[in-house]
């Protein structure tokens, strides 16, 4: 790493109405200029994930660039020895990874690449505040990662059901959505032995915009702790539903060396589950910045039920 960036070359391009821009003129590899940066968070407030095509990194690289904008996180908290050798930051993203992470029933229970929708490890008191995801080997076709706006699915909220789920806390837990308390496999007994759940507000209040966010998902939420849950299940389905809608998503396909870099406070993503029966290879690396214990409207902090904060590797 030894020049900065010309700045002047930076474009943003929006990449759906509400959802995703693409940067151009930027050398990720280099360090930033302070105005490099600022445009970069600039963007991430406004479209929530950035992209970034034909990036020379490797893993010390993404390491590198990450820190530019906050601390960076061991790869996951259930990591283990699933880590490339020298870099414990670094989340492999890949059949074999997941495999070696969590066992095989894991991902097929789950199906290719993990979960559904869901912002980076939630179940955290303070789940990371981004995540910067860096493809090595991707297939020709298939395998497109999804990403939503969940300001803006809160915003698209009617006003009573906006005031009612801005009271609402839900507890969040990690293999909530795969029963993986019972489960035989190494994920079963990494659920059981260090469990992560915490309660976050429905409703986030976002440290940097102000904005409200919708602030539950399917992969992690278990339900709505003020309510029955029958309740629960019905209020959650909806929000679901509202947060999966295609109008605030964008769908970004890989090249090897493009890079997302996302707002976990802002966004939710969704792994593809297309690509797996091709025998194509796919292989991306995950970062993730420390983040903030969660807020919601009333001003009120999330509360751990199990679980340490997770900082910096
Ligand atoms: C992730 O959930 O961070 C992985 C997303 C992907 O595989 O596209």
């Amino acid at each position: 790493m030894t020049t900065s960036v010309t700045e002047s070359r930076i474009t943003v391009e929006p990449q759906s109405g509400w959802t995703g821009a693409l940067i151009s003129g930027v050398d990720l590899s280099k360090p930033l200029s302070e105005e490099a940066v600022a445009r970069i968070r600039e963007a991430l407030l406004t479209w929530k994930v950035v992209f970034f095509r034909d990036q020379d990194l490797d893993h010390a690289g993404q390491i590198a660039f990450g820190k530019q904008f906050g601390e960076v996180t061991p790869g996951h908290p259930y990591e283990g020895d699933a880590a490339p050798p020298g870099f414990p930051e670094i989340h492999t993203v890949s059949p074999e990874a997941y495999d070696q992470r969590y066992g095989v029933a894991y991902r097929k229970k789950q199906g290719a690449n993990g979960p559904g929708w869901h912002a980076d490890v939630t179940p955290l008191i303070n789940p990371p505040s981004h995540s910067i995801l860096r493809a090595e080997v991707v297939p020709p076709y298939g395998g497109d990662t999804q990403f939503s706006n969940v300001a803006a699915a809160y915003d698209g909220l009617s006003a009573p059901l906006r005031r009612f789920i801005d009271g609402l806390r839900a507890e969040h837990r990690f293999g909530s959505s795969f029963s993986a308390e019972r489960s035989k496999e190494k994920i079963g007994e990494l659920v059981r032995s260090s469990p992560l759940a915490s309660v976050h507000p429905v409703v986030r209040v976002h440290p940097e915009s102000g904005e409200r966010v919708i602030y539950v998902n399917p992969s992690f939420t278990r339900e709505i702790v003020d309510l029955s849950p029958r309740e629960s299940r019905h209020i959650l389905d909806l929000l679901f539903e509202e947060v999966a809608r295609p109008e605030y998503t964008v769908r970004f396909k890989w090249e090897p060396g493009s890079v997302a870099f996302w707002d976990n406070r802002a966004v939710l993503h969704l792994a593809p589950k297309d690509v797996e029966h091709l025998g194509h290879d796919r292989v991306l690396h995950r970062i993730t910045l420390v983040g903030d214990v969660p807020v919601g409207v009333d001003g009120e902090e999330s509360q751990s039920l199990a679980g340490e904060r997770f900082g910096a590797a």
